[in-house]
């Protein structure tokens, strides 16, 4: 057999596409994911930040499953800040709560984020185990995918909400599967097949998803700043860079 390693050649040439078996982990309750590459996946809005905070030269991440243990890390860490919300908030005595308008370059540039969300840490908790872990949401989705699509094995773990189902991180999870399809992509596990379902198609079902979302919903209530955060959230394929933590 002769050829990359995606593309193996067979009998006379023919190309074919070695298999991305792709499994989906609906939440992170009770999750241990320890696969060679994890997608983590929370829409709203922690992976959306990150990714920003990313771009911006934040040196990295160290998730957190407990603000307390935030504000440890950084009193360990000079140069770390604590980061993070609860109820959707900063928590006080961080520095920045989760808003992806927060972390601006002037910011957070070199700075390394001790970071507590109360899903998306455990998100990035679960999979600790994982020889890689890539932030992932619709804002980078493309990017996402070229990171991960010469894996064999990936595992998409979403936030989801309290250790339930939420809508937007399974449709992103989806987005990706139909999008490592064409590199043999394949969903190898009922949750994503499930996610394969509701990938949205286009920018203007991104945008219906994650509005008529419920945790959506609670931040619209919650005032204009979160409402803008969602508009940024639901934004496809705006930021061409994908991290890994
Ligand atoms: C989380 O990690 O739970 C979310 O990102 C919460 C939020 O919207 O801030």
């Amino acid at each position: 057999m002769r050829g990359s390693r995606r593309g193996a050649r067979g009998p006379g040439g023919s190309a074919s596409l070695l298999a991305v078996r792709i499994s989906v982990v609906l939440s992170p309750a009770g999750a241990v994911v320890d696969g060679p590459c994890a997608v983590i996946v929370d829409v709203l809005r922690a992976t959306t930040t990150l990714t920003v905070a990313l771009a911006n030269g934040a040196r990295g991440v160290l998730p957190a499953a407990t603000p307390e243990e935030a504000l440890a890390l950084r009193a360990a860490r000079p140069g770390t800040l604590a980061c993070g919300e609860r109820n959707g908030r900063i928590v006080p005595g961080f520095d920045l709560g989760n808003s992806p308008y927060e972390y601006a370059a002037e910011r957070v540039g070199r700075k390394m984020l001790a970071f507590a969300s109360t899903n998306g840490s455990l998100a990035m908790l679960a999979a600790q185990g994982a020889r890689r872990r890539v932030l992932a949401a619709f804002v980078n989705a493309r990017a996402a995918v070229s990171r991960v699509r010469g894996e064999r094995e990936v595992t998409i773990v979403c936030a989801g909400k309290l250790g339930g189902f939420s809508l937007e991180d399974a449709a992103c999870a989806g987005l990706l599967i139909a999008r490592l399809e064409p590199h043999g992509g394949a969903a190898t596990n009922p949750a994503a097949r499930l996610s394969r379902a509701l990938a949205p198609r286009d920018g203007a079902e991104v945008r219906a998803l994650v509005e008529g979302a419920a945790h959506a919903r609670d931040l619209a209530a919650m005032g204009g700043a979160y409402a803008r955060d969602l508009e940024f959230c639901a934004g496809l394929d705006t930021i061409d860079r994908a991290f890994e933590l």
